[in-house]
């Protein structure tokens, strides 16, 4: 008996051996960690419970027979973050690259059947290859069964995908479709093709860095959501982030304990709005006063910066913000922030968490770029996942809300619940001197003249009354109270049932 138990001990031992002390060794040399380390640092101590430990793949072709590590590059299974269950895979770069053969394949797919059956979110730490050059198409078969499991899973279950190394090929479309991507800076690259064939094809000098890094990901292409130091930071953060997540859509968010008066008054708000309506301010400060011990988590925090997307907990409830930048751009709504903002809103419906929209917006932004790029179809996706979503909205205007940008932003026509508006809003069409221009044209040789028309033009419309009139606006609120108005909107609206017409699934403009 006591060498069975042996044999046991010693089988577990050579599995988490995984490629051998050299590549583990050379693993970290490139400052990453392994497979195993990244989990450990992942979830709670020693909750971790490992599925298919002795798997191994059943490759004959190039002398594979010979080589059958245990695990066959992937470490798969469940454990908890601060108490709540996740569902883990994590490849392991030392064995074959960590790349994706039909075994490998098939212990990803089981822990997301798994976590989908059992309502648990999935976490992919991957650090991969790509396909198993080995395998051939029984490896692209493996990619693709997770494809059609990620498709199933969206909306279900959250997935955050993790980048610790190479993902090339196929293996980023995977990540591709999960809800978040994170990535380490310097030592983790997503492309579908690498610098060699890119230099090839198109003559580009690029290095993989540039190509395909976490600096490139979160700032030009946005594929990424968040770019990290290290595997430290990184793990540390998505452990954060699950905090702020339900389970799955048979669940609401977690309720944290919370230490903060949910009506304390922040007097520093009432001066927040510049006297000059051009004047930036910075969007970030009434956000963190308004938060529960103003903790921010920010997603996609280095694209798009004219708009800001993020989790706040009021009350101990998380909460989706999404909020124009004044900062940047005037705050204006273009492709990239529309892009942005949609995917976050849509991200927050799904899984039941509450919107709290704060808008400053001039509007949509003007040019050729934008329009051959195609903003009306970005803008509409922003405007189309506003109108679908049935959580509850809250919505505070405190400044500008021109023209469509007005709509777009979780108006109460898009069947926002509570919209409020601070007493500096300017609810209107346009601003006053592109409007002036365009109904004055004759009088515009006559500076003075213009220059009544425009004031008198902000006297009726440069302020929040009118459309509080038609009930557009519920409520013109004082800046100092609105973390009091917000949380107490939010909580009236814990009961909030609202569904759309029966549809196979909407046909939002892609
Ligand atoms: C099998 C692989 C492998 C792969 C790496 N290895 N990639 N084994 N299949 N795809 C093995 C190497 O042979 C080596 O084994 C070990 O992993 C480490 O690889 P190195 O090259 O030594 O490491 P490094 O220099 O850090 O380079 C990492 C890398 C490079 C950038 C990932 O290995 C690479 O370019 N690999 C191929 C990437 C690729 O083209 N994959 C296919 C993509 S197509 P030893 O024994 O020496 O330690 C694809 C299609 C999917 O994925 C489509 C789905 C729709």
């Amino acid at each position: 008996m006591k060498d069975i138990l042996q044999e046991l001990e010693d089988r577990r031992e050579q599995a988490r051996a995984g490629g051998g002390q050299k590549r583990i060794d050379s693993q970290h040399t490139k400052g990453k960690l392994t497979a195993r380390e990244r989990i450990e640092l992942l979830l709670d101590e020693g909750s971790f419970e490992e599925f298919d430990m002795f798997v191994a793949h059943r490759c004959t072709e190039f002398g594979m027979q010979e080589n059958r590590p245990y695990g066959d590059g992937v470490v798969t299974g469940w454990g908890t973050i601060n108490g709540r269950m996740v569902y883990v895979f994590s490849q392991d770069f030392t064995v074959f690259g960590g790349s994706l053969s039909e075994t490998h394949a098939q212990k990803i797919c089981k822990i997301m059947d798994m976590a989908m059956q059992n309502g648990a979110p999935v976490i992919g730490i991957n650090d991969s290859g790509g396909a198993r050059i080995q395998e051939g198409v029984a490896s692209l078969a493996g990619y693709a069964e997770v494809f059609q499991r990620n498709i199933e899973a969206s909306g279900v279950i959250p997935q955050i995908s993790v980048i610790m190394g190479p993902c090339a090929g196929g293996a980023v479309y995977s990540p591709a479709m999960t809800d978040f991507i994170f990535m380490v800076k310097d030592s983790s690259y997503m492309f579908v093709t690498g610098p060699d064939v890119v230099k090839t094809v198109t003559n580009e000098h690029v290095t993989a860095e540039e190509l395909g890094g976490a600096i490139t990901h979160t700032k030009k292409s946005s594929v990424a959501d968040g770019a990290f130091e290290n595997d430290v930071e990184a793990l540390t953060e998505v452990r954060r982030l699950v905090d702020f997540l339900p389970l799955s859509n048979r669940e609401k968010a977690p309720v944290r304990p919370f230490f903060d008066a949910p009506d304390r008054v922040e007097n520093s708000l009432d001066t927040l709005i510049p006297e000059n309506a051009n004047t930036p301010y910075d969007m970030k400060e009434l956000i963190n006063k308004i938060a529960d011990e103003g903790d921010f988590y920010e997603i996609q925090a280095e694209y798009a910066k004219n708009m800001i997307t993020g989790f706040i907990r009021l009350e101990g409830q998380t909460v989706g913000v999404v909020a124009n930048q004044p900062m940047v751009l005037a705050g204006c709504l273009d492709i990239d922030s529309s892009r942005k903002a949609a995917r976050f809103v849509r991200f927050c419906d799904c899984f039941e968490i509450p919107i709290l929209t704060l808008v400053d917006v001039p509007g949509f932004l003007p040019g050729t770029s934008q329009e051959y790029n195609g903003v009306i179809k970005h803008g509409a996706k922003l405007l189309f996942a506003y109108g679908e979503a049935t959580v509850p909205k809250v919505t505070v205007i405190t400044r500008k809300a021109y023209g469509g940008a007005y709509d777009v932003m979780a108006s109460k026509h898009l069947r926002s619940d509570f919209n409020y508006a601070w007493p500096t809003a300017e609810i209107a069409v346009m601003g006053a001197k592109g409007a002036t221009e365009i109904l004055y044209r004759s009088e515009l040789g006559d500076p003075e003249k213009i220059a009544a028309r425009t004031a008198e033009y902000e006297e009726r419309f440069a302020n929040p009354f009118v459309a509080a009139e038609r009930g557009f606006i519920d409520e013109v609120i004082m800046p100092h109270s609105t973390r009091r108005r917000v949380s107490r909107a939010f909580a009236a609206l814990r009961q909030k049932k609202r569904s759309m017409p029966w549809k196979k699934h909407d046909n939002i403009p892609l």
